[in-house]
């Protein structure tokens, strides 16, 4: 928060009017209602029942007739119940995006989290599971919600300073001690660091087997440039420039250990980003999906691999797994992980696309589509291809309640739906839904 002196002069600079507002119950994005002359206001910064100084992020004259304003909250008159003393400096507002809810109390997180999801799966219409249910559960062995990103992209200015952008900005922020970031990202101190001219942004990933991983990201960046700090110890070092990935150390890979399996992963590709995150959902798949033995499974946005090697032991030699992915490096990484598994064939391909070609049914399903979901069309598609159980992950509950809906309407009812903690003092929410068909 900051002095009334410093507001002052950056509601002037920003054109901004204050008001005070009230913060009432959670919104999607982060945010809390509020209400000022009748209209609704979603407040960024705040906690629910506590009243605050706001900067209205709209021109109220120009958007005299919006159906409602944002504002984002400079300072606290009166503090809610569930604020507690930010765990991340240098966040929030006019700091660095990404830790939206730092200054709430991380139980009280995961209750708000819960009524959010909760609100978007009754707005969406879905009815076949007791809803009040659904509460967001603490990834295991995570009590603080700390030290838990393995994956970090940090932004770069013109003068080469490391750090973050804020919430819709462009300005690159200072990070501290980036508190949410696994310790061997802490420890690599790119904060302190000035990256060589070209450096447009810098992925640092700490795997859970073998060294971390730095990605200097530079259409024009000449990778001799490239002066590796000692603070970096092992790491292994690359570039990507607008003519592909150059290794400095390493082969631009990084290792990921899931039980006794190794995958390995593109040193720019997706993995899921909390250390527990891969073992979890594996644990979750493993206990839901129950695909047959010698039966068919797909594992659709398949990533490296994660979710076909759980439903390869569910289906065994005789059975067969198709893991789908669109990107290209992925899929291939997907083959090479799960070589020992011949059972296991990959497909790069848009998975819609690959699902509306498939003639002929499959027994069990796993998917983990990125934040925009399946969309309606596939799971229309799957209602009618699948013969006995989906299990959809997800890492956006509005894009989950959307599709959820959908499916309930070709017959198919939820049978379990968990949700999990797993991107901590931020509002997103990853959960996993099983379906299965309403007769079964
Ligand atoms: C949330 S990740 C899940 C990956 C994997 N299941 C895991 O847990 O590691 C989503 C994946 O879907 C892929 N993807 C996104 N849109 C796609 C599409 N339309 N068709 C195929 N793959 C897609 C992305 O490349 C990414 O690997």
């Amino acid at each position: 928060m900051t002095s009334d002196a410093e507001s002052a002069q950056s509601i002037s600079a920003l054109g901004g009017r204050l008001l005070t507002l009230t913060a009432g119950p959670p919104a999607a994005g982060g945010t809390f209602v509020a209400r000022h002359e009748g209209r609704v206001v979603f407040v960024r910064g705040t906690t629910p029942g506590e009243t605050v100084t706001a900067r209205l992020l709209e021109d109220p004259q120009e958007q005299a007739s919006a159906r409602f304003w944002r504002a984002e909250a400079l300072d606290v008159l009166e503090a809610g119940p569930d604020r507690a003393p930010t765990v991340w400096e240098e966040a929030g507002i006019d700091g660095v995006g990404g830790a939206e809810w730092a200054h709430i109390a991380l139980p009280a997180q995961r209750r708000i989290a819960s009524e959010v999801m909760q609100e978007l799966l009754r707005r969406a219409g879905v009815s076949s599971f007791p809803i009040e249910q659904v509460q967001v559960e603490p990834a295991p062995h995570d009590a603080e919600g700390l030290a838990w990103r393995t994956r970090v992209r940090y932004a770069v200015d013109a003068d080469g300073r490391v750090g973050m952008r804020g919430w819709r900005s462009h300005e690159v922020r200072p990070v501290g001690e980036d508190p949410l970031s696994a310790q061997p990202i802490r420890e690599l101190r790119l904060g302190e660091w000035t990256a060589p001219e070209g450096t447009e942004a810098i992925d640092a990933v700490a795997p859970s087997a073998g060294p971390a991983s730095v990605v200097l990201i530079g259409r024009d960046l000449d990778p001799d440039s490239v002066v590796i700090p000692e603070s970096w110890g092992d790491a292994d070092v690359a570039v990507r420039t607008a003519r592909g990935l150059v290794t400095l150390r390493g082969d631009g890979t990084v290792h990921e250990r899931v039980g006794e399996r190794l995958f390995t992963v593109s040193a720019t590709g997706f993995w899921q980003s909390h250390r527990r995150a891969a073992e979890l959902l594996s644990d979750v798949v493993e206990t839901t999906l129950a695909a047959p033995r010698g039966g068919s499974a797909w594992d659709l946005y398949g990533g490296v691999g994660l979710f076909a090697a759980v439903a390869a032991q569910q289906v065994g030699a005789d059975g067969t797994v198709v893991t789908v992915e669109g990107n290209r490096r992925a899929s291939q990484l997907a083959a090479e992980n799960l070589e020992d598994l011949p059972q296991v064939s990959t497909a790069t391909a848009d998975v819609t696309d690959w699902v509306r070609a498939r003639r002929g049914g499959v027994d069990a399903v796993v998917l983990d589509p990125p934040r925009a979901g399946t969309g309606i069309e596939l799971m229309e598609l799957l209602a009618r291809t699948v013969r006995e159980k989906i299990v959809y992950v997800s890492c956006e509950p509005s894009t989950l309640a959307r599709d959820l809906a959908a499916i309930e309407k070709k017959g198919w009812r939820i049978s379990d739906l968990r949700a999990f903690d797993l991107f901590p003092h931020t509002h997103h929410i990853e959960s996993v839904a099983v379906l299965e068909r309403a007769s079964s």
